[in-house]
C-alpha cells in the first residue's frame, strides 16, 4: 500500500525554489520514525533537493530521463508509474514523499496520509492538492506548539481513505 507524508502550510504550500520553506525539528523526527525500514518514492526534483541520500530507506525516484543513473544501492530510478503496480497492491506499507507532482500523481492510488499541517500560511511556488472530505477521514491528531527549536504551531494530522481496508 501507498501511503503519502507531507507537511503543509495552511494554505497548502509546501515548497520554494525546490527547497523546503521551514525547518521544524519535530516534524522532521516524525519523518524519520515513520520511513525508516520502508520504500520512499519521490519525484527527481525531490531527490535532487536532499542532501544526502537516506539511510535505512530504499529511494525509488521517478524521472522521464532513461539515462538517469545514481549510484547507489538504496536508490532506483523508475521511468513509469505503472512500474510502481508492485508497492501500490503490496501489503506492506511503502511512502510517497514529493513533491508537488508526485501528490497529485500518486494521491489517487494512497490509502493513508500522514500530513503535518503547519498553522501559518506561507508563500510558495509548489502546492498539496485539495483534500477531498468524500473520500478521506481524519483518524487522528496530534498538536505541537511552537517552542524554541520548533517555530511554528502545528498538527500532526492522520487520514485515511474512506471504505478503505488498511
Ligand atoms: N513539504 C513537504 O513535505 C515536501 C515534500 C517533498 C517535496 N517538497 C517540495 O516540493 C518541491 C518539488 O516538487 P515538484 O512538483 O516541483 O517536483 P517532484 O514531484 O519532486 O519531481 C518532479 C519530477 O518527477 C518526474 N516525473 C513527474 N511525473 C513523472 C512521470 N509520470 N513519470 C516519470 N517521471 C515523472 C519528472 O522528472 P524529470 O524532469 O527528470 O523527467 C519531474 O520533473 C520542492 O520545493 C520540495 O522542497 C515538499
Amino acid at each position: 500500500m501507498l501511503s503519502i507524508i507531507v507537511a503543509k502550510a495552511k494554505n497548502n504550500i509546501i515548497g520554494k525554489d525546490n527547497q523546503l520553506i521551514w525547518h521544524i525539528p519535530e516534524d522532521l523526527k516524525r519523518f524519520k520514525n515513520l520511513t525508516s525500514g520502508h520504500t520512499i518514492i519521490m519525484g527527481r526534483k525531490t531527490f535532487e533537493s536532499l542532501v544526502r541520500v537516506l539511510p535505512n530507506r530504499h529511494h525509488i525516484i521517478l524521472c522521464n530521463d532513461a539515462e538517469m543513473n545514481i549510484n547507489d544501492e538504496n536508490v532506483e530510478v523508475l521511468e513509469d508509474i505503472s512500474m510502481l503496480d508492485q508497492y501500490i497492491n503490496d501489503s506492506q506499507e511503502h511512502f510517497v514523499i514529493g513533491g508537488a507532482t508526485m501528490y497529485r500523481l500518486l494521491m489517487p492510488y494512497c490509502n493513508k496520509m500522514y500530513i503535518t499541517e503547519i498553522n501559518q500560511d506561507f508563500e510558495g511556488d509548489v502546492s498539496f492538492p485539495t483534500i477531498n472530505p468524500d473520500e478521506w477521514e481524519i483518524i487522528e491528531t496530534e498538536k505541537g506548539l511552537k517552542d524554541e527549536k520548533n517555530p511554528y504551531d502545528y498538527t500532526f494530522v492522520t487520514y485515511i481513505r474512506k471504505n478503505s481496508q488498511n
